[in-house]
């Protein structure tokens, strides 16, 4: 079987490839290399001895689509392609609905036209809004997001769910990624940020290596153990293998499905800079600043849907995480940049 894997050279769909090639199956790549690059595909060849079909393409390129599906012949789509900075996405929406639903639309209509009729959509517990209570289950309604970057992945899971109404050969997965961290434990591949990180654990990493001073912990003064928001913390190499059961699953599914891919186990701010320290003996300095705008006190996943009918579940540990984390970038203090 062929997955095509719409911006697979970023850091969720690089570990997914490895996982799929290391699994018998043959993997296209598309990617414009808006915030990625070659060099991590060629890792991916590197690490499991298999060749990828490379394509530099815009996913919003419906043409370009279809021609390399045509050619291709792909049995599923993974749809990991589109811009994901919230900041960034509050000071440039327009940018981003634009992009990320019209990467959704040009995949859906490549497909009609060629005759590829599964796809799996890298989506976020972040369409649960600030309403639902933790632990999130797929069956609550979708929340009000609180930033256009969450709109847009509610707004795309709404047109695969009106696609699928449309074309009955459809079968869609909808995978709520909770928080992806981690590396692939052999220090190849990896989350590579341009520019200041958004995101916590890149964040400590290149404090710890000494790229930047200090971390700010933004407030603690939430109603949590310790202050410090709450999070689901997952292992990228446990979020790929979900990918892959995602895919088996796919293959006799019509109609359309959703799956939290979390740990279900909730860690704090504070857990990570410590477990961090701990695991890896490496100082990360670090102040308490006010809190961020948006920010939820609590987000962890109800897993139990994606174990029950996947037959899937995490297995890392935060310790595992925080390791492979620091590994990555101890042994990439420039990312994929030599
Ligand atoms: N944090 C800090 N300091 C930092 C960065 C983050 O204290 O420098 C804290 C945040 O306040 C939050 C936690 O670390 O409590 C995690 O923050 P991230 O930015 O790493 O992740 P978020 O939970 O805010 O966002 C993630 C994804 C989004 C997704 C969202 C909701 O990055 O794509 O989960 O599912 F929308």
């Amino acid at each position: 079987m062929k997955i095509f894997l719409a911006g697979g050279a970023g850091y969720i769909g690089t570990h997914t490839a490895v996982e799929l090639l290391n699994n018998g199956y043959e993997v296209v790549i598309v990617d414009d290399y808006a915030n990625s690059c070659p060099e991590a595909v060629a890792r991916v060849e590197e690490l499991t001895g298999k060749k990828v079909a490379l394509y530099e393409a815009d996913v919003q390129d419906e043409q370009a689509m279809e021609r390399i599906m045509r050619a291709e012949k792909p049995d599923t789509v993974i749809h990991f392609a589109g811009l994901k900075a919230v900041g960034e996405s509050v000071q440039q929406p327009l940018r981003y609905y634009r992009n990320n639903i019209n990467t959704t639309l040009s995949l859906l209509e490549a497909m009609e036209a060629v005759g590829v009729d599964k796809f799996i959509f890298s989506s976020s517990a972040t369409v649960y809004g600030a309403q639902n209570p933790s632990p999130y289950k797929e069956d609550m309604p979708k929340g009000l997001c609180t930033n256009p970057y969450g709109w847009t992945k509610s707004m795309m899971e709404q047109i695969l769910a009106d696609a699928v109404v449309a074309y009955p050969r459809l079968g869609v997965v909808l995978l709520r990624y909770f928080n992806p961290i981690g590396a692939h434990e052999s220090g190849r591949i990896g989350e590579d940020p341009q520019g200041i990180p958004n995101n916590l654990m890149p964040y400590v990493s290149q404090v710890a290596i000494g790229q930047r001073q200090e971390l700010t912990i933004f407030g603690n003064d939430y109603d949590t153990p310790d202050g410090t928001c709450l999070r689901d913390y997952i292992h990228v190499v446990d979020l790929a293998e979900g990918h892959l059961k995602a895919v088996e699953f796919s293959e006799n599914h019509q109609g359309i499905d959703v799956f939290n891919l979390g740990t279900g186990k909730p860690y704090s701010v504070l857990d990570i800079v410590n477990t961090f320290q701990e695991v890896n003996q490496v100082p990360v300095k670090y102040t308490i600043g006010p809190r961020r705008a948006g920010d939820l006190p609590i987000c962890y996943a109800d897993a139990s849907k994606a174990k029950a009918v996947l037959g899937w579940e995490a297995k890392k540990t935060l310790a595992d995480m925080c390791r492979d984390s620091w590994n990555w970038q101890k042994h990439n203090p420039k990312g994929y940049r030599k």
